[in-house]
C-alpha cells in the first residue's frame, strides 16, 4: 500500500496544515504529528495533543462523489478505527457515537474533525493511547488505550492498521456510494446511546428525540427523522 507520511515533530494542528496543502496534495497523503501546539477539536473546542504519547494525524482525500454522501466519510473514519482499536480492547465494547466519537466504557477514547475545502475532504483523527491523564475537559470524559488496558501500544503500528482498514471500506464506499450492508448493521450493533433520548444540535437550531439507527447515507435518524450533520449534546436515560 502506497502512503505517503509527513512527520512533524511539532505543529500546530495536523488539520490546518492538511488543509492549507489540500490543493497540491495526492489523495491518501498524511500528516503526522508528535505534538501539536494547537491542536483542534469540533465546534472550536480543543484537542489535548501531549508529545510523544497519542495518535495525531490528518489525511486527504479527493472522493468523486456527490456533495450529499460526504457525510459519510467521517463516518467511515470513525468505524475504521473502531475496527482497529477494539482487538486491543478484549471484552471491552467500543462504540460509535454519531458522527464520529469513539467511546469505551462511557468515556471518549478518539475525536474526528473532517473539513472539506478545494473538493478536499481532510480527515483529523485524535485517538487517545499512551497518555495517562487528561485535562478536564466538558463534554465527555477522555481516556485512553493505556487507561483502559494497561498496556502501552506502538503508535505508529496503529496508525498503519487503521490506514489499512480505512482504505478497504472507503474503496467499497466509492463502488456502491453507499455504506455497504454489513457494515452499516455493524455500525448500528454498535451506535452509542441507540434508543436514548438525546438532543442534537447543529448551529442554532436543536432536535429532540430517541436514537433510532444511522442510514446509508449516514444520517442519524432519531424518532424516525433525519439528521445529517449536529452535535449530540444532550442525554437522558
Ligand atoms: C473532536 O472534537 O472530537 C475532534 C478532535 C480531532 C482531533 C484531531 S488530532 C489530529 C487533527 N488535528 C487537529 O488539530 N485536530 C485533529
Amino acid at each position: 500500500m502506497e502512503i505517503d507520511i509527513k512527520f512533524f515533530d511539532s505543529i500546530t494542528s495536523t488539520n490546518e496544515i492538511a488543509v492549507q496543502n489540500s490543493i497540491k496534495d495526492k489523495e491518501f497523503t498524511i500528516y503526522l504529528a508528535n505534538y501539536q501546539t494547537k491542536g483542534r477539536g469540533r465546534n472550536n473546542r480543543n484537542w489535548y495533543s501531549p508529545p510523544g504519547e497519542n495518535l495525531y494525524f490528518s489525511f486527504i482525500l479527493k472522493p468523486k462523489i456527490k456533495t450529499s454522501l460526504l457525510s459519510v466519510i467521517p463516518i467511515l473514519a470513525g468505524y475504521s478505527v473502531l475496527k482497529t482499536i477494539e482487538r486491543y480492547l478484549k471484552g471491552k465494547k467500543v462504540y460509535l457515537k454519531w458522527p464520529n466519537d469513539l467511546i469505551v466504557n462511557n468515556k471518549k477514547i478518539c475525536g474526528i474533525l473532517t473539513e472539506y475545502k478545494n473538493k478536499t475532504v481532510i480527515v483529523g483523527i485524535g485517538l487517545n493511547i499512551n497518555s495517562r491523564e487528561f485535562p478536564e475537559l466538558e463534554g465527555n470524559v477522555p481516556t485512553s488505550l493505556i487507561k483502559e488496558t494497561g498496556k502501552y501500544f506502538d503508535r505508529l503500528n496503529i496508525l498503519l492498521n487503521f490506514m489499512k482498514n480505512f482504505k478497504d471500506i472507503y474503496q467499497t464506499f466509492l463502488k456502491f456510494h453507499e455504506i455497504n450492508s454489513p457494515i452499516l448493521k455493524e455500525i448500528n450493533e454498535k451506535l452509542y446511546l441507540k434508543d436514548k433520548i438525546v438532543e442534537i444540535k447543529f448551529k442554532d437550531k436543536s432536535e429532540k428525540g430517541i436514537v433510532n439507527y444511522i442510514n446509508k447515507d449516514g444520517a442519524l435518524v432519531i424518532s424516525g427523522k433525519k439528521i445529517y450533520a449536529g452535535e449530540i449534546i444532550k442525554i437522558e436515560y
